[in-house]
């Protein structure tokens, strides 16, 4: 089954009566959490406002070829219909209305909606809406006849009373099949309809108001592996340290400090989690007690004294039932020994080791992984890090459809 989690949808409105149905399946689309944009004909604002449209998708309305109001987002072309296509990671033209499907059939571009559907990458489906005679007349027939060839997919119409009094086909489809049918066209990935929960970036445990202890990790692998597991379907929840980098787009960041605020942010939403991947560089100890204000400098030497840190992820491995669940070992040394030393006593499905030092792993661009668990040992070569996220979650999700196919014939075997 697919999933519009994340998915960026462009909602494109052509002028029929089925438009009101549109903000409808706007609302839906994000009920289904879909980030939904709207391109709107001239026609369409005949039957239905702009203003309705962005308040169910909550972005301004898209309407004309060169329209600077609406700008967004911005990826720097200066050209709507390229950011749009781009941006999209598909097109639903609902309703679509015989001339848009004459338009779309001759590739015209006069209008944004035309142009866009002309130059995205991504699928492009259209729902017709029309009079039955409008739908039955050969000319249409010809139009879908040329768009299916296309690879543009058409959902509907449905049958049956229509606005003019008629009775046939050229109902537009209700907005939740719509929806159905729109996800179904993201079946494929990996992580599809999962939940997975990433720490990421460094902690810092407070000494006085002023200073701390924290480390070298910028957090640019943990967010680039919750995004790529956003990219991957899932529902990703983010449990950020201190960085320097924004949320990522596709998943929901919440931002912690310690090593404890990051305990109690993981374990209040790791119920329903599938999939926990622990990539922050966790504190190990902190002080005693943070000092209300700002310690004064008195004697020649001073002691910190400092108390272990929750492990959070052997906390999590250890739930019943726990995620599949995921560490990293950031070692100096030894490093395939140390990781698998890790994997056991923290009791993990996976650990991905890199090495760190002076010039490796904090903070660079480029990092290589060893994958080790029970099976075996997998390499990732050195690679830019949103390269190795991606490959390191197909890594995961194989892992963890295998674990739920052992589990599942098991328990079906149990007499
Ligand atoms: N980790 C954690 N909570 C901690 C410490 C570590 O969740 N208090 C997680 C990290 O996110 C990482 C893994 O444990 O996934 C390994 O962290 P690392 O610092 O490399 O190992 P430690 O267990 O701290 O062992 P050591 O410092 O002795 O190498």
């Amino acid at each position: 089954m697919g999933t519009l989690i994340n998915k960026r949808i462009l909602l494109g409105v052509t002028g029929g009566i089925a438009a009101y149905k549109s903000a409808d399946l706007a609302r839906r689309l994000r009920d289904a959490d879909a980030e939904v944009r709207v391109i709107m004909t001239q026609a369409a604002a005949e039957f239905i406002t702009p203003l309705t449209m962005q308040a169910v998708s909550g972005h301004p309305v898209h309407m004309h070829l060169f329209d600077h109001e609406a700008r967004e987002p911005r990826a720097g072309t200066a050209l709507d219909h390229i950011d749009l296509a781009r941006w999209a990671d598909a097109v639903l033209v609902a309703p679509a209305s015989a001339n848009f499907l004459a338009r779309l059939a001759q590739g015209r571009a006069e209008d944004l909606l035309g142009a866009v559907c002309l130059a995205t990458a991504a699928p492009v489906a259209v729902a017709p809406a029309m009079n039955r005679q409008m739908w039955d007349n050969p000319a249409t027939q010809a139009n879908l006849a040329a768009i299916r060839g296309n690879g543009v997919g058409v959902f509907g119409p449905g049958a049956g009373s229509q606005a003019c009094g008629d009775v046939g086909p050229g109902r537009m489809l209700e907005p939740a099949e719509l929806a159905r049918l729109l996800a179904e066209l993201f079946a494929t990935g990996e992580l599809a309809g999962l939940t997975v929960v990433v720490t990421a970036g460094p902690t810092w445990e407070a000494i006085d108001p002023a200073r701390g202890l924290t480390n070298r990790s910028s957090g640019k692998m943990g967010y680039a592996v919750a995004e790529a597991a956003a990219e991957a379907g899932a529902r990703v929840l983010l449990i950020s340290g201190p960085t320097a980098l924004p949320d990522p787009e596709r998943a929901r960041t919440i931002r912690v400090t310690g090593a404890r605020e990051m305990h109690d942010a993981v374990h209040q939403h790791i119920h329903d989690a599938h999939i926990f991947i622990g990539v922050a560089a966790v504190a190990d100890y902190r002080p005693v007690q943070a000092a209300a204000a700002k310690l004064k400098k008195q004697d020649e030497a001073l002691t910190l004294e400092l108390v272990r840190n929750p492990d959070i992820l052997a906390s999590v491995a250890a739930l019943q039932p726990a995620p599949f669940t995921v560490g990293f070992a950031a070692e100096t040394e030894n490093l395939e020994q140390n990781a698998r030393a890790k994997l056991e006593s923290k009791r993990l499905d996976l650990i991905a080791a890199n090495e760190v030092g002076a010039d490796r792993g904090f903070g660079v661009d480029e990092n290589r992984l060893l994958l080790i668990d029970r099976a075996g040992v997998t390499e990732l070569p050195a690679q830019g890090k949103a390269a190795l996220a991606r490959a390191l979650i197909h890594h995961i999700a194989g892992r963890y459809h295998e674990k739920s196919r052992i589990k599942n014939s098991r328990q079906a075997h149990r007499p």
